[in-house]
């Protein structure tokens, strides 16, 4: 069987990671065209995938404007660029493998969805916590029964300071005008996963959090608004020069948006990017802790935190009738309790693979979505994590209405608040 054509529509750090993963099995996939604005990002695409020239472009619509020339389109531009292309995508038959969110506007999701439907397209949204060992056998434990019925669960996603700093009060994420609101940026994966997890709709959210460190007040004295002019940046752990070493990776590749930065490369970055900022008097305005309560169908509840204030990883406490799971995504064995033997079993994690972060891939997920992805599209696929859009779309919900308790200090009755939404479709 020839592989899968695919093209990808953003090769920034998204697009590319899928693409490389693509390049590992070139028995499934076959990447054929990008678009893509940053040259350096473009020739690498082209290079590596031995793209012709006809099929590189600087932007999507020339590339989707040639119509169907593959059978998947990744998209992986800027949270609010996801919706044109996809819907352009999708009325040309296209499948999507899409970065989450589907749109930080509810009613795009939506109709991004239900255009998928019509269509009778696949969109994978890239939640990849689905795709992760860890949440997999998560799922499984619960299916199974091993905590009887499923009571309440205590969910922490630990964002980092680090990793704060850099996406979040630096970077592409800092501002929700300019990306979206750090609950659905950040954490539509957990309410997704939670979602998934519990089984059932969710059906009151509330909300509270706010940026309180980040922001002028906590500007050491004498602090200048660059870390390369600051006198005090030997004692500040968000000091850009140590954080942008020029070598490949997540952080300096991010900043100065090159495939293999050079050291001229970052110095540049330091001076002109917004990477090279005082995290204390950035543009940033994503709240750097939020908590959210969740009531689902049969009374389950959910009590999520996001916070910034640690060094990064996500934990979970999940109660049922006969015990209880704690898991950490930084382990290879999860631990469940009996209520019955009053004993505590180590349960390992077929294939587990510590971490969440995207060094290692969020754990797994991002070879996992690749690969259902496959499964999906060649009818192999017999798992139960590969969602529709439709879901995708409902669980962004959760996100949105958190934002809005968390801003107008009400609790959201999520039948009221959905309907509201596709009153306005
Ligand atoms: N699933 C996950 O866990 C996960 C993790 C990080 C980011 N994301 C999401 O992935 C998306 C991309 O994030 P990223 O880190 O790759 O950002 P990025 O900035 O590295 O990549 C975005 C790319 O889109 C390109 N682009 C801009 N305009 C374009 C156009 N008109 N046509 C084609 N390409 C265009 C940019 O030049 C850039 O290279 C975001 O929506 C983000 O929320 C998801």
């Amino acid at each position: 069987m020839e592989p899968y054509r695919v093209i990808v529509i953003g090769g920034g750090l998204r697009g590319r990671t899928y693409a490389d993963i693509m390049l590992t099995m070139p028995e499934k996939f076959k990447v054929v065209g990008i678009a893509e604005p940053i040259e350096d990002r473009r020739r690498y695409f082209a290079e590596t995938f031995d793209i012709p020239a006809e099929n590189c472009f600087e932007d999507w619509r020339p590339l989707l404007a040639k119509g169907k020339i593959a059978d998947v389109a990744i998209i992986a531009t800027m949270d609010r660029d996801h919706f044109e292309p996809s819907v352009e995508a999708i009325n040309l038959g296209y499948h999507l493998l899409l970065e989450k969110p589907i749109s930080p506007v509810p009613a795009e999701s939506i109709r991004v969805a239900q255009l998928a439907e019509e269509k009778g397209v696949h969109v994978l949204v890239c939640h990849v916590l689905r795709f992760t060992p860890f949440f997999v056998r998560l799922k499984q434990l619960i299916d199974d029964g091993a905590i009887g019925d499923l009571q309440s669960i205590v969910h922490s996603e630990y964002v980092g300071n680090v990793h704060q700093s850099h996406s979040f009060v630096r970077g592409n994420w800092c501002n929700s005008e300019k990306s979206s609101p750090m609950i659905l940026q950040e954490s539509c994966h957990d309410m997704d996963i939670l979602q998934w997890l519990v089984g059932r709709e969710c059906r009151y959210v509330q909300s509270f959090g706010s940026l309180s460190y980040f922001c002028e007040k906590y500007k050491p004295e004498g602090a200048a608004d660059r870390c390369i002019d600051c006198s005090v940046r030997d004692n500040c752990p968000y000091n850009a020069i140590e954080l942008y070493p020029a070598e490949e990776g997540w952080f300096p590749c991010a900043a100065t948006k090159k495939i293999h930065p050079t050291k001229e490369d970052i110095d540049l970055a330091l001076r002109e990017s917004d990477y090279g900022r005082c995290v204390f008097s950035s543009d940033n305005n994503v709240v750097d802790h939020q908590v959210v309560n969740l009531e689902f169908e049969d009374g389950i509840t959910v009590a999520f935190t996001m916070a910034a204030f640690n060094k990064g990883g996500r934990e979970m406490k999940i109660m049922g009738t006969k015990g209880e799971i704690t898991a950490k995504m930084s382990e290879t064995t999860m631990e469940l309790y009996s209520f019955d033997t009053k004993e505590t079993t180590e349960v390992p994690i077929l294939d587990a693979q510590a971490g969440d972060n995207i060094l290692n891939g969020h754990g797994g997920g991002d070879n996992g979505i690749v690969n259902a992805l496959y499964e999906l599209l060649s009818g192999t696929y017999h798992g139960n994590n590969i969602c529709n859009a439709m879901r995708s779309a409902e669980n962004h919900i959760i996100a949105y209405a958190a934002e809005e308790s968390r801003k107008n200090h009400q609790t959201v009755n999520m039948k009221d608040f959905r309907s509201d939404i596709y009153a306005n479709l």
